[in-house]
């Protein structure tokens, strides 16, 4: 595992297209890439982890320390390759993380998916999250509606972290 690099932004966009093709459709896969313009490698690469072998890259988090607060850092994106998942990838990628921002002084991670996502859903709750409370509940899921836009509904998770 090692840190992201701004050159790996053509490979994480490919991944996304792949790795999503198989549930997605070619052009709702692209649509999903279009969640990681290269501003997201440009400026907080530091920030963000890459997981390779002699293949390429396996699974990758993209994630930044809240540059308005001291307090808070989030979890834009996570993609772990559909043959490696079930073996804590994106717990490592997470626990890493976490341990990162906490030394940095973060005290707090948040991150967002859409409220079918049941996948992601149940991955953070096994990560420690909380779904912050929202406007509506939807078969049991706190949703905070048209978060991200119109139609656009989105559970959001969060967590403290320590050193
Ligand atoms: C969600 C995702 C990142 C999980 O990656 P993974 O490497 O398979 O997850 P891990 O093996 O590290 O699992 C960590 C924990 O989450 C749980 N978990 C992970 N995926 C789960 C799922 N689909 N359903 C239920 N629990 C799940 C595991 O059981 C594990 O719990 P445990 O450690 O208490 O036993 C991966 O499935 C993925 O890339 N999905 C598509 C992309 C996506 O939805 N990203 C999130 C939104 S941006």
């Amino acid at each position: 595992m090692r840190r992201a690099d701004v050159s790996d932004h053509s490979a994480i966009v490919d991944r996304v297209q792949r790795w999503w093709g198989d549930s997605r459709t070619p052009a709702e896969a692209r649509e999903l890439s279009l969640l990681l313009p290269k501003l997201f490698l440009q400026f907080f690469s530091s920030t963000s982890l890459v997981l390779e072998d002699e293949t390429g890259i396996r699974a990758f988090l993209v994630g930044f320390h809240a540059p308005d607060n001291d307090t808070e850092a989030y979890i834009h994106f996570v993609g772990v390759d559909p043959e490696l998942r079930g073996q804590g990838t994106a717990r490592r990628l997470y626990t890493t993380f976490f341990q990162r921002a906490a030394e940095a002084g973060r005290t707090e991670v948040r991150a967002i998916t859409s409220p079918a996502n049941t996948g992601s859903i149940a991955f953070h709750r096994a990560m420690g999250f909380t779904l912050e409370t929202g406007d509506r509940t939807i078969d049991g899921l706190p949703v905070h509606g048209d978060y991200d836009g119109p139609g656009q509904d989105r559970v959001c998770f969060f967590r403290k972290i320590t050193p």
